[in-house]
């Protein structure tokens, strides 16, 4: 068997041996050991004994009064430097791979990921169950403020400004609908005109919000006005709002989980495709815990062809 040679070594304790060894042959002095080591003299002298017991040479000669090392205990010296400095250096590794157990992670998250982040955090948290996670759900403006002042370690959001100095990562796609009541009328319709949702009442979410902002877009597009909408500060509202039939809205698809009764319209030209992203500033040099995470949805969109696949 490979370790046959060193099966001597390999008994319970024969480390801790080692280690008190080397101390009474660097201050010649077992004494001076027993107090470093915080251990009675006794004890000391009981752990080189057994050690070249075990070994089967003496280590330090009993003529002297000073722990003066033999021979074989100045070879051991030297290897046991050797080793001590091996175990030294492999607890500094695993110290830099135990970092990110700890710590906390912070990410900003659009409210309209609100479904989708918990599912990337499931993932996440699963491999590093000791990293504390605090999500700050803020629409897109309250978003790009804290990420311009870097306070938070990611955010995720969805297709941030083009001249933004981030950098980022795609998670997953981002379809954005116009939805209704199932008996709207507009419902039963096949490509509805842009003109004819236009016409309806609208539902839409506050000033600084990302869905604000694309219905906002589409519609000037299109030439079209906003004037008849109604104003609510969240997608949760906006459902129940839809679902009382007080008009139309146009949402992210992963904001309407366990919306009830409430359908997709078939609109020319939607839904709008957009990404989730993963973002930090440029420059930002990201914690343990957020390197941990920035990897971990790496790994999951590069593992399958499509980005949402981690999500799945
Ligand atoms: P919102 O943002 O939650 O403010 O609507 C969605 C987005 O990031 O575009």
């Amino acid at each position: 068997m490979k370790h046959d040679k060193l099966r001597r070594y390999l008994r319970r304790g024969t480390l801790t041996q080692l280690a008190v060894f080397e101390a009474v042959a660097r201050h010649a002095s077992f004494t001076r050991a027993a107090q470093e080591l915080h251990m009675a003299q006794p004890t000391v002298s009981i752990q080189v004994k057994k050690l070249a017991e075990l070994l089967g040479v003496t280590l330090f000669d009993t003529q002297s009064k000073r722990a003066c090392m033999t021979p074989a205990g100045r070879e051991l010296y030297a290897a046991v430097q050797d080793v001590l400095l091996k175990v030294g250096e492999l607890d500094d590794r695993l110290a830099r791979l135990r970092a990110p157990e700890c710590g906390r992670l912070r990410i900003g998250v659009s409210t309209t990921a609100e479904h989708l982040a918990p599912k990337l955090l499931a993932r996440f948290c699963d491999c590093h169950r000791g990293i504390a996670v605090s999500l700050a759900m803020l629409n897109r403006e309250q978003l790009l403020q804290r990420l311009a002042v870097q306070q938070d370690d990611l955010y995720i959001l969805s297709n941030p400004p083009a001249d933004a100095p981030i950098v980022m990562q795609t998670l997953a796609p981002n379809a954005l609908f116009f939805y209704a009541r199932a008996d709207h009328p507009l419902a039963r319709q096949r490509n509805v005109d842009l003109a004819a949702v236009a016409a309806e009442p609208l539902l839409m979410r506050e000033a600084g919000s990302g869905m604000r902002l694309a219905t906002e877009r589409l519609f000037r597009t299109h030439n079209l006005c906003l004037t008849h909408y109604m104003e609510l500060g969240s997608n949760e509202a906006i459902k129940h709002a839809l679902a009382m039939g007080l008009g139309v809205a146009l949402v992210s698809q992963d904001a309407m989980a366990g919306g009830k009764d409430l359908v997709a319209l078939d609109v020319v030209g939607l839904p709008l495709r957009r990404w989730w992203c993963l973002a930090h500033p440029e420059g930002a040099s990201l914690s343990p815990p957020a390197r941990a995470f920035w990897d971990l949805c790496k790994v999951g969109a590069s593992a399958e062809a499509e980005p949402a696949a981690m999500l799945q």
